[in-house]
């Protein structure tokens, strides 16, 4: 190679440096200025857009309502210590919305106040959903404090947290748990609560308190109170998955899948001496599609200095053997059943009286078939063997 060769090549390999130098600075000064605007867009009040905190929105039930958010057009963060969701439904979201400013996920335990201060301060929320907590009725009464503190206590976090930055509108997650086992059906929201484990006490001690500290502020509070939520979002991006480890504290529907692709044996249904139809527990099957078309009609409703109590079911019942059923229509498998004696906590028959949220919201439920309902929860289980993993 002669000289002149020797000093072409030099400046061709100067050139290419200079070249990658600065497209690799351009691709900083690009992530930096688009962490910039997204860490800004979620900091800033911005005209015309409402920012939402949802809680334990890594969860079956959170993860449904931010979709709908996003969808809608809200501004979302998520905040969820994944002690029970998945990280795989916050990419599913993240991958359907990767504009700045739509969606971010913060990784916190709401149990730790000056975390979720922090978020407070460094976030401008408009209003919360606030999903997160642990919620399984068998597990909260072998387990009563856990349920009291991450239920009650963290909920006082936030509350506590929102008065403290000036954050106005909270739409509360509660359950038909808090009614206990009343005389008369169906349950509206004048029935007195009295609830009968420690999963339902929580959650009516969660709500006594946002009650009364909405008398000293002019906070717009939204409680919903479900009843049994089943399905999954019709196009098949989100499911239910819980934790493996939560099978036997599962629900009935997950129960249900879990044997039809015979990861369990078969169900197990706890007893049949109720006082119902057919000796089995009724519920109040409420899709998931519908109960987040409640949380948005309860956000776009909610008022300063007002509070709103709705039940959100669909006002009929059906009974586990109703249920099993349709399951078994729904997998086309004929899965295997073994009766047992009551489970310590449950009650017998559960159905809501929905009218006042009609009445009030205009919301009603669509989704009331059962079987329609399991078969779109099916197809993502069937798809998602190993939950948010596969
Ligand atoms: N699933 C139902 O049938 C039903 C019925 C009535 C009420 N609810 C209520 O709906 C809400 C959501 O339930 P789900 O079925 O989606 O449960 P889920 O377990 O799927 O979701 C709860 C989420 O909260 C998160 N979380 C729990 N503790 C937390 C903490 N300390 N800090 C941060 N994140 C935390 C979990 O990691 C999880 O992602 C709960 O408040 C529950 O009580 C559910």
């Amino acid at each position: 190679m002669d000289f002149m060769e020797t000093k072409r090549r030099t400046n061709l390999t100067r050139q290419l440096l200079v070249v990658a130098g600065v497209t690799a600075l351009l691709i900083l000064i690009i992530n930096w200025s688009n962490s910039t605007t997204t860490s800004l867009k979620f900091s800033q009040h911005e005209p015309g857009v409402t920012h939402v905190l949802v809680t334990g929105g890594a969860g079956y039930i959170g993860s449904h309502a931010a979709l709908r958010l996003l969808k809608d057009s809200y501004r979302v963060t998520i905040v969820d210590n994944l002690s029970r969701g998945n990280l795989g439904a916050v990419k599913v979201l993240q991958s359907l919305y990767p504009e700045p400013g739509r969606l971010q996920f913060i990784y916190a335990d709401l149990g730790d106040a000056s975390v979720v201060d922090k978020i407070f301060k460094e976030n401008a929320f408009d209003a919360v959903m606030h999903f997160a907590a642990v919620a399984y009725v068998g597990e909260s009464t072998a387990e009563p404090l856990r349920y009291y503190h991450n239920i009650t206590s963290n909920t006082l976090v936030v509350v506590k947290a929102m008065a403290a930055h000036g954050v106005k509108t909270l739409i509360y997650s509660s359950t038909c748990a808090t009614y206990g086992e009343p005389e008369k059906m169906p349950i509206t929201e004048v029935t007195p609560q009295v609830p009968i484990n420690p999963y339902g006490k929580a959650k009516k001690m969660a709500e006594d308190m946002i009650l009364d500290y909405s008398k000293t502020s002019d906070m717009a509070v939204m409680i919903l109170r479900y009843f049994n939520v089943i399905g999954s979002d019709p196009e098949g991006r989100l499911g239910e998955a819980p934790r493996p480890e939560l099978r036997e504290q599962g629900r009935i529907s997950g129960a249900c899948f879990d044997a039809a692709r015979g990861i369990i044996p078969g169900l197990k249904i706890r007893g049949t001496d109720y006082n119902t139809v057919d000796g089995t527990c009724v519920r109040d099957y409420i899709d998931v599609t519908d109960l987040i078309d409640a949380h948005v009609k309860a956000l776009a409703h909610a008022k300063p200095n007002k509070v709103g109590i709705y039940n959100v079911g669909t006002g009929k019942g059906s009974s586990v053997n109703e249920f099993v059923a349709a399951c078994k229509r729904a997998t086309g498998v004929n899965i295997k059943v073994e009766y047992l004696s009551r489970r310590p906590g449950d009650y017998a028959e559960v159905y809501s009286d929905p009218s006042k949220i009609l009445n009030e919201l205009g919301w009603k439920a669509k989704y009331t078939n059962l079987e329609e309902s399991l078969a779109t929860a099916w197809r993502w289980q069937k798809e998602h063997r190993n939950g948010y993993n596969s």
